[in-house]
């Protein structure tokens, strides 16, 4: 059985890896919108992501014998008025989930529950990930975002992101 807090925080994060999802996918709306679509293509990949985050969550309480509730996700909200302000969204909203992790884990560790980090050591090492490409994409908007020519070449790129399944299989 997983320790009562410890169960409580990965059924939370079940609920927020399900709300990153939606928050993606409105960034996905946004560029859409925007005739962006390589944009919207990156995050509607990175919505699907969140997604198979949420289902990993669930598949180890599953396998714990820990009981999963759904809660209601909350309306994704952000504001825009240049198109940096959604990558920079993003960011902020990776460094939050990844605080949220790592609060899991410290709690893993306080009650000496080593399946539960385990579990979490690869969620630990995507966070980095995220944060690492939400960075680098704040870094090529602001070098190119300014420049029609640039931009279009950039949404390029990002319409070459395709799906891959997450490497972590329970
Ligand atoms: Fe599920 Fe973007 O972290």
């Amino acid at each position: 059985m997983l320790n009562e807090k410890v169960a409580g925080l990965l059924n939370a994060q079940v609920n927020k890896e399900f709300y990153s999802a939606y928050l993606y996918l409105a960034f996905s709306n946004y560029f859409s919108e925007e005739g962006l679509d390589g944009f919207s293509n990156w995050y509607r990949i990175q919505a699907q992501e969140e997604r198979d985050h949420a289902m990993l969550f669930v598949q180890y309480m599953q396998n714990n014998d820990a009981r999963v509730t759904f809660n209601a996700i909350e309306k994704p909200e952000f504001s825009a008025e240049k198109h940096i302000d959604v990558l920079n969204a993003g960011l902020k909203h990776e460094r939050h989930v990844t605080g949220l992790i790592n609060n899991i884990y410290g709690t893993a560790y306080e009650v000496k529950d080593f399946r539960t980090m385990q579990f979490l050591d690869w969620f630990v090492k995507e966070q980095g990930e995220e944060e690492t490409k939400a960075n680098d994409l704040i870094r090529k908007m602001e070098l190119f975002g300014s420049d029609p020519k640039s931009l279009y070449l950039l949404d390029q790129e990002m319409a070459a992101r395709t799906y891959a399944a997450p490497a972590l299989t329970l």
